[in-house]
């Protein structure tokens, strides 16, 4: 599993939980902006999950997207009216479009 975060204090918190909770070898946590670390991601990916600031949604979208492995997942929290509405208006993707980035 690959995990991406932007905050500093939060990747050396994050760091030491996955510590303490056993998972540091199956997790891979990058410090930086998810949208620019799912470019990087080698292979394609089952699930995307986004759980960023909700008003970042539609730019993670595709970079997410073009991440996933036909077949594959992306998902979001949704906690507020705001982010309900905003992905809303995402585009929708056929099986095609998912294609085009794997
Ligand atoms: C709502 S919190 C969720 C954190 C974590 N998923 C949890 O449940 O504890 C959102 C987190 O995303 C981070 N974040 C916001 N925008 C980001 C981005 N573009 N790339 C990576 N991390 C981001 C924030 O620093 C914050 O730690």
């Amino acid at each position: 599993m690959i995990t991406f975060e932007v905050d500093a204090p939060k990747v050396a918190l994050a760091r030491h939980s996955f510590r303490a909770a056993g998972v540091d070898s199956v997790v891979e946590l990058r410090e930086g902006d998810g949208g620019a670390g799912l470019t990087q991601v080698a292979g394609p990916a089952d699930l995307v999950f986004i759980d960023s600031e909700k008003s970042d949604y539609l730019r993670l979208l595709e970079p997410a997207i073009s991440a996933l492995r036909i077949g594959g997942c992306s998902s979001r929290t949704v906690s507020s009216p705001m982010s309900r509405s905003s992905w809303s208006s995402a585009p929708a993707h056929s099986p095609t479009r998912v294609s085009a980035g794997s």
